[in-house]
């Protein structure tokens, strides 16, 4: 495996703001353009993780900002883009990473897959709140920012078609689907201003504390796999790739980027899906 991305191309001194940055790809994600030298604003509602985080990276005040944030409250989204805009004096690239799984909506007592009426429905909103409202929140106020700079990057995390669409899964492949139809809206919206909207996923279950213990295995895939593409998508390597979504288990590292950007992806969502023998979708 090579380093596809040149120094001219890295994230030097770029301003990246992560959600859900503390565990599981967020924080593969957050470690992975530190490292790359961009400024990190690490999001996510566990407070004292976010400054172990700090602390592992060997970051300072200069380099790193910690934003204790609920991403289900718009005000709260609102006021961690203009910290980072004040402490970083812009904002260039957005991972939409945090979230949740279906717990939150399985009631007390019951187990894994429950059916959409035994949801309960507090919990069925606090997931769309998370999943779907959240990156729309975190991006409806970051874009002004990126927009006047005529560039930026938004990448956000969805999940496989069919876990979206699995039984057990209504509340969560609603939230998924949700923002993956957001996702191709935005990118259209968008479209030659030099911001871009990309959509990564892993390729299937991943090894992080989203899994129920059962789960859990290194023999599956590993959170470690998105760190090549979204590096690469929040690079200026990929000017121009705009309303793409990325299967993270499919970026080959061994040939060149362009390449292995163009073999593992295709349009967000479900564009050109849906056409019936010369119907309109
Ligand atoms: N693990 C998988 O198998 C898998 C597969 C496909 C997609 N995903 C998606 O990948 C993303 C990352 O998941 P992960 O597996 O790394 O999970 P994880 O549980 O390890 O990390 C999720 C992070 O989001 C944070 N978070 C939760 N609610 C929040 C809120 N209201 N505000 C701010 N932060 C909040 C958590 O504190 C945690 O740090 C999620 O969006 C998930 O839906 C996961």
């Amino acid at each position: 495996m090579h380093d596809q991305l040149t120094p001219e191309t890295g994230l030097k001194g770029r301003v990246a703001v992560v959600t859900g940055a503390v565990s599981g790809m967020g924080r593969v994600i957050a470690l992975e353009l530190a490292r790359r030298g961009a400024k990190l604003a690490a999001v996510d509602v566990d407070a004292a993780r976010l400054e172990r985080l700090k602390e592992e990276i060997g970051a300072n005040e200069a380099t790193f900002l910690a934003l204790p944030t609920d991403i289900s409250h718009a005000d709260d989204c609102r006021r961690a883009v203009e910290r980072t805009v004040a402490a970083f004096g812009g904002l260039a690239i957005l991972v939409n990473c945090a979230g949740v799984s279906m717990d939150p909506a399985i009631p007390a007592g019951k187990q894994h897959p429950v059916k959409f009426w035994e949801t309960d429905p507090a919990g069925w909103e606090r997931i769309q709140a998370i999943n779907s409202a959240g990156p729309y929140y975190m991006t409806r106020f970051a874009v002004e920012h990126m927009l006047a700079n005529g560039w930026g990057r938004i990448i956000n995390v969805t999940t496989s078609f069919d876990t979206m669409l699995a039984r057990g899964m209504s509340a969560y492949g609603a939230s998924k689907a949700a923002l993956e139809a957001g996702s191709a809206v935005w990118a259209k919206e968008l479209d030659g201003s030099g911001v871009s909207v990309n959509v990564v996923v892993p390729g299937g279950m991943t090894n992080t504390p989203f899994l129920p213990e059962e789960f859990r295995s290194p023999s599956i895939l590993q959170p470690e796999i998105m760190a090549p593409v979204v590096a690469w998508l929040a690079s200026p390597e990929s000017n121009g790739v705009n309303g793409r979504r990325f299967i993270a288990k499919f970026w080959d590292a061994s040939i060149n980027s362009t390449e292995a950007a163009a073999k593992c992806s295709a349009p967000i969502a479900w564009e050109g899906e849906a056409v019936i023998a010369g119907r309109s979708k």
